[in-house]
């Protein structure tokens, strides 16, 4: 099965040739409640594009990631907190498709990008749901997480960029 036939946007297309990532198959998945998610998602997407990946699915809000999961070699997961330390509302749905169907993802390397609020006692709370649930499934993290605090950040696509850097050295 393509990824195309799938949930999720094919955003990239061949930049240079011979790049490391040119091989790799990546999905990034935004779980988002007001957008700051999804915007690091985009901005993760362009510049994993930008590094020469030729393959990465997006996948946004209210699309199940099933299928990208599958195909892909590597995710990054950019994860808002809501609630009391909750996955966001939109990304529940999906949250709890995976708990119940339990697919293995034992040939998934992902990277955690948690987009919280220090200001809350569960900072990045959902962003560890999420990250415990990927460890349930098998999937193995690389390197520690980003963790964005909103009460001091206010350019978290930065700050996920500058971690995503770094990040593709260890992959
Ligand atoms: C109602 C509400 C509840 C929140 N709860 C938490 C929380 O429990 N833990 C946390 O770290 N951040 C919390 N936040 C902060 C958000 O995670 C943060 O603003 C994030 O950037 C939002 O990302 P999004 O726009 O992708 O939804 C909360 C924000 C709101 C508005």
């Amino acid at each position: 099965m393509n990824l195309n036939e799938g949930p999720g946007r094919i955003c990239a297309a061949a930049e240079p040739a011979n790049s490391p990532l040119g091989a790799i198959q990546f999905a990034v998945i935004a779980a988002t409640q007001s957008g700051n998610a999804l915007l690091v998602a985009e901005m993760v997407a362009a510049r994993l594009t930008l590094r020469g990946a030729e393959r990465v699915c997006l996948v946004g809000e209210g699309e199940y990631p099933a299928a990208a999961l599958a195909q892909s070699d590597v995710l990054v997961a950019c994860v808002a907190s809501h609630g009391d330390g909750d996955v966001p509302d939109g990304f529940l749905e999906t949250y709890q498709a995976l708990i119940a169907e339990r697919p293995d993802l034992s040939h998934l390397r992902y990277g955690l990008i948690g987009l919280g609020d220090r200001t809350y006692a569960t900072f990045c709370g959902g962003a560890w749901k999420v990250d415990a649930l990927l460890g349930q499934l098998g999937a193995r993290r690389v390197g520690d997480p980003c963790t964005i605090d909103a009460s001091i950040q206010p350019f978290a696509d930065e700050e996920a960029l500058a971690w995503l850097e770094a990040w593709l050295r260890g992959l």
